[in-house]
């Protein structure tokens, strides 16, 4: 069976095919990701329409580039895949709909089913994948705790089966990513502003500023980055022009500290919570190497983390998901009339 993923929630276009070769295995036949980053850097942040664009210029190039890929592998150019994954949300609305008309156009022509997907169910079961050759999902410990921190989500979600979730714990305000960018942009960093920040954090070992660790008192799971944010606005307006290099270095590296810091505490108060017996980080921040330092302390649990290319956005993981959600006998019963959800809540 053969699987044609698509995604573009926010600002990567990614187009995947995958075979599946046995009992939730996989192979990858094809992967074609465009990112936008440089595009967008000039806004410091996705510009929604921009990135609308792109996906419709990019789409058809990439389709194009996974079929021509395929000569290997006997294909049927009427109905090369037995199946669509699309991503259908969270994310933003005009970017999911250029995946999902896209989508809804090759299944009528190729006369196959849709299963739409959600985007951060996608992060938690990609964290088995690989973007090269073949994989399998083992199999998992229930309940299965995941914490999704990305560019537009910061969320601890409980998962019973591989079906079955539960949001705990969200942000309050600003994404754990979207504070990175955010304070990148105002130290005068590019867009995207975490691996920047994580690269200026990662020089010093000690910082001289002392910035909040928001919500780490309060009994729930859940978080907020704005007023960290806004701490650090006040520390660069009250030092002006006496912000050296030196100093932006300390201020990135409390900055990192201050995130990581509640990220690990909340997710260790859900662990405890919960009896969890398997952690897994999925999204664009679990690329971060002081998260990823601190989550591997946490005593007597399976700690899961993406590889670097499936942690950021991407259509392998579209298409893994997608899968266990077939697998269960889901489809899209009239795949005309899947809609874009750009506020899509894991349940
Ligand atoms: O999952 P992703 O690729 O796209 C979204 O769905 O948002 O995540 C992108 C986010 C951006 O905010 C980016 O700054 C952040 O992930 N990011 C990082 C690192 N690498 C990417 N944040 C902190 N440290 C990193 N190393
Ligand atoms: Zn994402």
């Amino acid at each position: 069976m053969k699987i044609l993923a698509i995604e573009t929630s926010c600002d990567d276009t990614g187009i995947t095919m995958l075979e599946i070769i046995g009992k939730d295995s996989f192979r990858i036949l094809a992967d074609e990701l465009a990112m936008q980053s440089s595009l967008h850097s000039a806004y410091g942040g996705v510009y929604p329409n921009l990135a609308k664009n792109e996906h419709t210029k990019n789409l058809p190039i990439l389709l194009e580039r996974v079929l021509s890929k395929l000569t290997a592998v006997k294909i049927d150019k009427k109905k090369p895949v037995d199946l669509i994954a699309v991503t259908y949300g969270p994310g933003l609305e005009p970017c999911l709909w250029t995946g999902i008309t896209f989508a809804q156009k090759l299944a009528k022509e190729w006369n196959v089913p849709i299963i739409p997907v959600n985007h951060m169910e996608g992060h938690i079961w990609g964290v088995f994948g690989k973007n090269k050759g073949s994989f399998k999902i083992p199999s998992v410990k229930f309940p299965v705790l995941s914490l999704l921190v990305s560019g537009g989500h910061t969320e601890l979600v409980l998962s019973k089966s591989f079906l079955k979730h539960k949001v705990i714990g969200k942000t309050l305000d600003d994404a754990a990513g979207e504070a990175f960018d955010k304070v990148a942009r105002m130290l005068g960093l590019p867009y995207p502003g975490g691996p920047e920040i994580s690269r200026l954090a990662e020089k010093v070992k000690k910082s001289r500023f002392s910035l909040p660790r928001p919500m780490m008192k309060s009994k729930d799971f859940n978080f907020s980055f704005s007023g960290l944010k806004t701490a650090v606005l006040y520390t660069i307006r009250d030092l002006g022009k006496k912000l050296t290099l030196e100093l932006t270095i300390e201020l990135a590296h409390e900055f990192q500290n201050a995130v990581v810091d509640v990220l690990v505490h909340k997710t260790k108060k859900a662990i405890e919570a919960n009896k969890i017996q398997t952690l897994i980080v999925g999204g664009g921040v679990s690329a971060n190497k002081h998260l990823r330092r601190e989550l591997k302390k946490i005593k007597n649990i399976e700690l899961l983390l993406p590889t670097k290319e499936l942690s950021r956005d991407n259509a392998i993981m579209i298409g893994m998901a997608g899968y266990l959600r077939y697998k269960n006998g889901e489809f899209a019963k009239r795949p005309q009339n899947i809609k874009a959800k750009g506020s899509l809540q894991l349940k």
